[in-house]
């Protein structure tokens, strides 16, 4: 399939993509911080149950895996990655390796992996694997994201897009502009549009083909400090805008990280933005905490858990696809609580 099919694909109408990339050291601090038991089959056991909740498929297009997710076997050995196909979810991998910390900066950083990607991604390919995720995180600051920062970040992730592409693969970008600190709504619409800018700027130059690119975005948002608090259209409003600015209409969507946000507001913020613009590209969700916060509480790693830890994602998957069609409301989510 071209990429511009598959990326048609992933951001079809009422449907979007759930982030499981969480590695499994990162997961297990999770869980143990939340006061489960961890044992060896736990990552496992917490991949299963969210690549195989039953209905999923209604409202997830595409699903974003690790590397170790990608050669995980159920109990009876069967790979979970061939039941995710077989249930029409397309699988994404993230190659990334984690973040490299940015020479002669004090605390800016890169995504790392690019050794060897080029091989890893070919691999990935015939695996059935059908798009790629890669991660810049752009702190707000004082003096930061510098320009260095926001270069190296457009051009690791251009280079990226480009190597993805060549192995038939869509890459998704994600320049998250991190919601953390004090900062104003204004300051984060000024720096969203200069990361966007630099960021096209090199898929451009690396001659990456935006038909078959899709865009991870942050929420244009007051940090979770400030003091005044943007309300939801005024969110969506200065979103829009940012985007319209600098996201070219060939691009066929853009999918939202959650970043943060608590489950309601990446629900409600999306809904807004396609409720009330008429706009040239999808808008759709792409979430890990927003959509498994709920249900990895009510699972708590005990089995019989799980039917109710999958109606929980269900229903936050459910909501999402409502959002990513404008047609989510306040009494919907609360009828299907
Ligand atoms: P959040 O929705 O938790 O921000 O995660 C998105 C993501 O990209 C995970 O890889």
């Amino acid at each position: 399939m071209a990429t511009s099919d598959i990326a048609r694909r992933l951001v079809q109408p009422g449907k979007g993509i759930m982030a499981a990339d969480r590695p499994s050291p990162a997961f297990k601090e999770l869980l143990a911080a939340g006061g489960s038991t961890v044992d060896d089959h736990s990552y496992r056991n917490w991949s299963q149950l969210l690549f195989r909740a039953p209905g999923l498929n209604d409202y997830v297009s595409g699903i974003i895996m690790t590397d170790e997710q990608t050669r995980l076997r159920d109990e009876r050995g069967d790979s979970l990655l061939g039941q995710v196909i077989a249930d029409g979810i397309i699988p994404g991998i993230s190659p990334f390796t984690g973040m490299v910390k940015l020479a002669g900066s004090a605390d800016e950083t890169v995504g790392g992996g690019l050794d060897g990607l080029r091989e890893r991604l070919a691999a990935y390919a015939a695996l059935g694997i059908g798009f790629t995720k890669w991660r810049a995180a752009l702190q707000i600051g004082a003096g930061t994201p510098s320009d260095y920062a926001i270069a190296a970040n457009a051009y690791v992730m251009a280079q990226v897009a480009a190597l993805s592409q060549e192995a038939g693969l869509v890459p998704i970008v994600e320049p998250e502009v991190m919601l953390w600190g004090d900062h104003t709504i204004e300051t984060c619409f000024a720096i969203t549009e200069r990361v966007l800018a630099r960021t096209f700027e090199a898929l451009y130059l690396h001659r990456v083909e935006l038909e078959g690119t899709l865009v991870k975005a942050s929420m244009v948002l007051s940090g979770d400090t400030c003091p005044v608090q943007a309300d939801v259209d005024a969110v969506a409003e200065q979103t829009i805008k940012a985007f319209r600015r600098q996201i070219p209409s060939a691009v066929p969507g853009i999918v939202f990280l959650s970043g943060g946000q608590s489950d309601y507001h990446a629900t409600a913020r999306l809904n807004a933005m396609n409720a009330q613009y008429d706009l040239p590209w999808a808008l759709s969700f792409s979430y890990a905490r927003a959509l498994q916060r709920e249900p990895m509480a009510v699972w708590s790693n005990q089995a019989e858990n799980v039917p109710a830890a999958q109606a929980a994602l269900h229903h936050r998957a459910k909501m999402n696809g409502l959002a990513a069609a404008g047609l989510w409301t306040d009494s919907l989510e609360n009828a299907a609580a």
